[in-house]
């Protein structure tokens, strides 16, 4: 690292590379990058170009001595890497649109990382994800994985229990988005405002708020529940209101994806109308990323374009930039991320990834005790790591049967009927992602 820092991202053919690159550029005077490598995979190879030509613009615009690689070969970016982000989706957004529109079918909620499509994003990313980190364990032994490839929790779970790789974060926009909606709800500043979150990965609450440094958790629950304030959440997720008096009852800040479990006939519902009017969100996503790579192509575009912001991962670059600057840098500011739990949850095994407010320092995220969750979330919470468990062992060993039994304990599932029918649908459906569910002629039940 002395020479500066060389950074690979897989996946780097992505839509929201600039976002990246335009947080990098922001914090290189703490955080001065030599290299930065965009990696992808031969079908992505047109749109690596188009980004990663736009990021040779950006960086130049900049005046950076940032130089700018674009390869299909993961191997040869990953030698010497100090960190490696990831941020792939196997199978494309296609994949994503089966995972949504299947589950409908039989009016369970199609979702990208909860329920039914959770777990397949899961089988599918998991085994590429483990791959990874073996190049990594021989290529770059020092570098961090710093991975936003979704089901993020699922992915950070799945590399501490079936990898000996330790140097993961797992990072989401979600609780950088919650502190921003809360500023705009106090109408202050949102380095002002410090949410306590503890959970899991797009099940994650914030806890406590303060204002420098003062509790309005009461406060801020008050507001949000005022009905004087539109209900806000991600870009992928229908702002249905929340009850006031269940927010009131409940005492913290639940996350957007929240909804698909306490509200999950209205989202049902919802979802069953939008696929049907202009189609599931992956395919709305499709049409807005041919858009975003007609004006990427633009020569003239040299600056991360608005219309990214039409996209569900909204300050995706703010967090993840922070995180690799604070650790680079051993800060020790506290941001919340996916890391291994060692006792800061108690209910949560010590060794399972958590969603958690942790001290960043260059030896990586240390999660900040919280004691227990709340009694009320609890059990819930428990119940989504049990999915997160048994689905990370199913898409390491391709067993049918623990594939089903993920299906079968998720919340969002009616029955093991019903779980039995979408897994066998499903599996047909992404075959061509899933082979360790098809080796030896394995045949399905
Ligand atoms: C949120 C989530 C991300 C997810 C994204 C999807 O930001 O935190 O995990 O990838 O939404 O956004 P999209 O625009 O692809 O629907």
């Amino acid at each position: 690292m002395s020479n500066g820092i060389k950074i690979v991202t897989i996946g780097g053919g992505s839509s929201y590379t600039p976002e990246l690159v335009e947080g990098f550029i922001k914090r290189y005077d703490s955080l001065p990058i030599r290299e930065l490598w965009l990696v992808d995979i031969p079908e992505g190879q047109e749109k690596l170009e188009i980004v990663g030509n736009l990021a040779k613009r950006m960086v130049k615009k900049a005046g950076l001595p940032i130089e700018v690689h674009l390869t299909l070969d993961r191997r040869e970016a990953l030698k010497d890497a100090d960190f490696v982000t990831t941020q792939f989706r196997v199978g494309l957004l296609a994949a994503r649109a089966k995972d949504e529109r299947i589950p409908l079918k039989y009016n369970v909620i199609g979702q990208e990382t909860n329920g039914p499509g959770g777990l397949f994003k899961g089988l599918r990313t998991i085994p590429v994800i483990l791959d990874i980190v073996k190049d990594m364990e021989e290529l770059c032994p020092n570098a961090w994985l710093i991975n936003f490839t979704n089901p993020a929790g699922m992915v950070t779970e799945a590399v501490l229990r079936h990898s000996n790789w330790r140097k993961i974060v797992g990072l989401c926009n979600v609780p950088i988005s919650i502190q921003m909606s809360v500023a705009k709800l106090l109408e202050v500043e949102p380095e002002r405002v410090h949410v306590d979150f503890a959970g899991l990965n797009h099940m994650v609450y914030g806890l406590h708020v303060y204002l420098d440094g003062k509790d309005v958790t009461k406060e801020v629950l008050d507001e949000m529940t005022s009905g004087k304030h539109a209900s806000a959440t991600m870009r992928n997720i229908a702002a249905i209101d929340w009850d006031p008096d269940f927010i009131k009852a409940l005492g913290a800040i639940p996350c957007g994806y929240h909804r698909y479990y306490y509200k999950q006939a209205q989202m049902l519902e919802h979802e069953h109308e939008e696929a049907a009017e202009q189609g599931t969100r992956a395919e709305v996503v499709q049409k807005l990323e041919k858009e975003l790579f007609e004006l990427y192509k633009d020569e003239n575009l040299d600056i991360k374009p608005p219309q990214l912001e039409k996209r569900g991962g909204a300050y995706y670059s703010d967090a993840a930039c922070s995180l690799i600057d604070s650790m680079y840098n051993d800060k020790r500011d506290i941001q919340p991320v996916n890391t291994i739990n060692n006792g800061a949850i108690a209910s949560i095994p010590d060794e399972s990834a958590v969603e958690i407010s942790s001290v960043i320092t260059k030896d990586g995220p240390k999660p900040i005790s919280i004691g227990d969750l709340p009694v009320p979330v609890r059990g819930l919470v428990q119940q989504i790591k049990s999915f997160e468990r048994v689905a990370a062992e199913a898409a390491v060993t391709g067993d049918y049967d623990k594939a089903l039994l993920a299906l079968t304990i998720n919340p969002l599932l009616p029955s093991d009927k019903v779980a039995k029918e979408i897994l066998n649908e499903m599996l047909e459906a992404h075959k061509e992602h899933l082979p360790q569910f098809f080796k030896e002629n394995k045949v399905l039940s």
